[in-house]
C-alpha cells in the first residue's frame, strides 16, 4: 500500500521516524482503537497509530488512564493491529503493567507486540529506565512520555502544565536524556512550555511528539476525538479539524426522525 500522494515507504518503520527527524520532516500521529478509525487514519497517511490507554476515557468511559488495565491495551491494541498494514503501531503499558518490576514490563511488552503494537510507550523519565532497557534488550523497541504524564495525574495534582520554572525544565531535558541514553527511540513531550520542547528537540538525537508542546517537536500527536470534534474536548492546545459531534447527532436525529415518521426503511430497504 501506498501513500495517498503515492509516495513513501509502504510500511513505517521505527527508522522512517529517525529519518524525519533528520530531515526535519515533521510527522503526525494519531490514536487509534478501533478497526474504523485506524482503517481511516491509514487512507489519510497518519504514519503512527497510538493505541493509546486514553481509550480509558474517551472509549471505556473511566475518569483516568488509571484505570485502563493491560488486558483493555491487549484487545485495542489487537483491533487495530489487524485492521491496517502501513502505520507503525505503538501501544501504551497500562498504569500498574510496568512500575513494579523490569520483569513485569518485559512480560507486559512482549504481550503488546504479540497483540500487533511494534513499539511500546510507557510513562517516566529515570525512574523507569531500568525498565526502558530491559525493554530494549528483549528486542522491543520504546518510547517514552514526559511533561504531564496522565497515569501520575494523582501526584501531579491534576492536568497541568508541567517544566514551567528553570528547575523543572532542566529536570525535564535531563530525564529525556536519561530515557535516550536507556534506549528509547522517541520521547512524547506533554503539556510543557514550547520553548524547553525546542530545548529538548535539540538536545535529543531521537524524535520527540508533542502534544501541548508547541511547534518545535519533531512530531505531533493528539486523542482522534479531540482533533475531530468528537469529545467535545477544547483544550488550548487542541485544534478541531472536523465537527464529528454535530455531523453525528444530526445523523442520529435524521435516522430517529425517519423511523418515528415510517420514512426509513422503505420497499428500497426491504426484502421481497
Ligand atoms: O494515551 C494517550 O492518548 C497518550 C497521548 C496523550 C500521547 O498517551
Amino acid at each position: 500500500m501506498s501513500t495517498p500522494s503515492g509516495t513513501g515507504p509502504a510500511k513505517i518503520r521505527l527508522r522512517h521516524l529517525q529519518d524525519a527527524k533528520e530531515r526535519g520532516r515533521p510527522f503526525a500521529m494519531l490514536t487509534a482503537y478501533d478497526q474504523f478509525s485506524a482503517r481511516v487514519f491509514e487512507e489519510a497517511g497518519i504514519e503512527v497509530l497510538l493505541v493509546g490507554d486514553s481509550v480509558g476515557t474517551t472509549v471505556l468511559g473511566h475518569e483516568s488512564t488509571t484505570a485502563t488495565t493491560h488486558q483493555d491495551m491487549l484487545t485495542f491494541t489487537g483491533a487495530v493491529a489487524r485492521s491496517v498494514s502501513r502505520p507503525l503501531i505503538v501501544a501504551d503499558l497500562a498504569f500498574g503493567s510496568y512500575q513494579v518490576s523490569v520483569e513485569e514490563a518485559v512480560r507486559h511488552g512482549v504481550d503488546l507486540i504479540r497483540a500487533g503494537a511494534e513499539m511500546v510507550k510507557l510513562e517516566g523519565g529515570s525512574a523507569i529506565a531500568p525498565q526502558v532497557r530491559a525493554l530494549v534488550a528483549a528486542g522491543i523497541p520504546v518510547m517514552g512520555h514526559l511533561g504531564f504524564t496522565p497515569q501520575s495525574v494523582n501526584s501531579l495534582s491534576g492536568h497541568r502544565v508541567q517544566g514551567r520554572d528553570t528547575h523543572a525544565a532542566d529536570r525535564l531535558a535531563e530525564e529525556a536524556l536519561a530515557l535516550q541514553e536507556a534506549g528509547a527511540s522517541a520521547v512524547v513531550l506533554e503539556l510543557i512550555p514550547a520553548h524547553v520542547a525546542e530545548r529538548i528537540t535539540e538536545v535529543l538525537h531521537v524524535p520527540t511528539i508533542g502534544i501541548g508542546a508547541g511547534p518545535a517537536c519533531d512530531g505531533q500527536v493528539l486523542v482522534w476525538q479531540d482533533m475531530a470534534g468528537l469529545s467535545g474536548f477544547h483544550g488550548r492546545f487542541v485544534k478541531t479539524f472536523a465537527d464529528l459531534r454535530s455531523d453525528l447527532r444530526r445523523a442520529a436525529e435524521a435516522y430517529r426522525g425517519e423511523v418515528e415518521t415510517r420514512a426509513y426503511p422503505t420497499a428500497e430497504h426491504s426484502f421481497e
